[in-house]
């Protein structure tokens, strides 16, 4: 039944043991980041495609790795506007294995409290991958293109094939959604937590609300292209308008995914 419902191009519930607590510890370690390093100081932590000079951390189109501030500006891509057709005010940040790699040829001195937190986020990273993994075994989505996806260009210029993104959105000021509606452009995006949920269907404004150990798994462009698989087109409001009061956090991981690596 569940995977009807991914071929209907919907969200899935699938086991993720803990989900809620190891996402809160990584959350935990980024808001202490943000607390601790000054947004002068982070610009070591800002990766670009293309380049490997120090680039600021405020309002790039490709995010991609380590630090990101997206602080309300319009944008060109509409499909990712925010409130009142501006991007949502956010702090995101990407992990992949080789952001230590990356930091390490910076000479980025780590503080202890800053690697424990990025051995979190790996520790999650991992869990994620072997989420995705094991939904994928189990389908048997085994389809050559999904390698051929992971080889080419579209893999990212840091060479990464999956990343984990923390998000830590900031108060919001309109009663507007955050986030337009979208798809992703992975293969499956994993829901892990959140502080509470805000995530609706496009098409039928269903609002959807992941169980306890559990994440919900949902397809992007890529499943759509080589599987098959409509992608699930989402926005994101919170209706509750609790975001007028506190920051609201938001974990996922983006799988672009070959199963049987
Ligand atoms: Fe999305």
């Amino acid at each position: 039944m569940s995977y009807q419902l991914l071929r209907m191009g919907m969200p899935i519930s699938v086991d993720f043991p803990q989900c809620h607590q190891l996402a809160q510890k990584a959350i935990d370690g980024f808001r202490a980041f943000l607390r601790e390093i000054p947004m002068e100081k982070r610009n070591i932590f800002t990766f670009l495609p293309g380049t490997t000079e120090e680039i600021p951390a405020v309002d790039h189109e490709d995010a991609e790795l380590g630090y990101f501030l997206r602080n309300g500006r319009r944008h060109s891509d509409r499909k990712y506007d925010g409130v009142g057709g501006t991007y949502d005010r956010k702090d995101l940040w990407h992990y992949v294995p080789r952001i230590w790699d990356e930091l390490g040829k910076r000479n980025v001195a780590l503080s202890p409290e800053t690697e424990l937190w990025l051995r979190h986020c790996h520790e999650l990273f991992e869990e994620c991958q072997r989420c995705v993994y094991n939904f994928a075994r189990q389908e048997h989505l085994r389809p050559t293109g999904l390698l051929e996806a992971l080889h080419s260009a579209e893999r990212g210029p840091l060479g990464h094939t999956h990343a984990l993104r923390l998000i830590n959105y900031h108060r919001q000021s309109a009663d507007e959604p955050m986030g337009h509606g979208h798809t992703d452009r992975d293969t499956f995006t994993l829901h892990v937590a959140e502080k509470w949920p805000a995530m609706h269907c496009s098409k039928s404004h269903r609002l959807f609300k992941a169980q306890p150990d559990k994440a919900l798994l949902f397809p992007g462009d890529k499943a759509d292209r080589f599987l098959g698989i409509p992608a699930f087109d989402h926005y994101v409001h919170d209706t509750t308008g609790r975001s007028k009061e506190e920051e609201r956090w938001v974990v996922v991981f983006f799988a672009h995914t070959n199963p049987s690596p």
